[in-house]
């Protein structure tokens, strides 16, 4: 197993996927960890969508113009949705179970990619969500934050450079302005 540094410093953004199906189990293990995502005072405001329709993924894909396409690609994509009813840091608590997901995709030998859902607009004019609720017959009380594309890996990317990491962004106590 590797450590949870290394699994951070090999994550990368993947949008190519080998047409291979993630085994059950596998995808088992994805929605045991989404479910055990931190949430502000365990209000669990999300729910996740597991699509793995062909159809419903090509559809998935139009939801945006740009940054989307890939997802109609991949043989499963996490749609992560909230109530913000149940809490007003929803967008806080479906993006830290956006990520977890992603780093559970990384440990299990999968890539993924982030897709914002949230704020964005579908061609059309009308927003990117309303039209991934349309076509999942998601109840109109919950928001859309992001869908995760997920698949075996079908490019390699590098890992990130511990010497070019952006240290100047870093400040002890006061902020310096470098
Ligand atoms: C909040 C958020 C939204 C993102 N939205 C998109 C997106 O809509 N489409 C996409 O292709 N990548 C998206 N990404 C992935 C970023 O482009 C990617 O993380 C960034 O370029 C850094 O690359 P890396 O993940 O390989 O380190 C998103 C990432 C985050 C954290």
């Amino acid at each position: 197993m590797q450590s949870f540094f290394s699994l951070v410093q090999a994550r990368r953004s993947t949008r190519k996927y080998k047409q291979e199906p993630i085994p059950e189990d596998v995808i088992k293990k994805l929605q045991q960890v989404l479910l055990m995502s931190p949430a502000s005072k365990r209000s669990n405001p999300w729910e996740f969508i597991f699509v793995d329709d062909q159809e419903l993924l090509a559809s998935l894909a139009a939801c945006k113009p740009h940054g989307a396409s890939f997802v109609k690609d991949a043989p499963l994509a996490v749609v992560v949705i909230a109530d913000p009813t149940k809490s007003d840091v929803w967008v806080e608590d479906t993006s830290i179970a956006s990520i977890y997901v992603q780093l559970a995709a990384e440990d299990l030998g999968l890539g993924s990619c982030w897709v914002q859902v949230r704020k964005r607009t579908h061609a059309s004019g009308v927003m990117s969500s309303e039209v991934v609720k349309a076509l999942l017959q998601i109840p109109s009380n919950f928001e859309v934050e992001s869908i995760i594309s997920i698949g075996y890996k079908n490019e390699s990317r590098s890992e990130f450079d511990l010497e070019k990491l952006q240290y100047d962004k870093l400040h002890t106590n006061m902020y310096v302005t470098k």
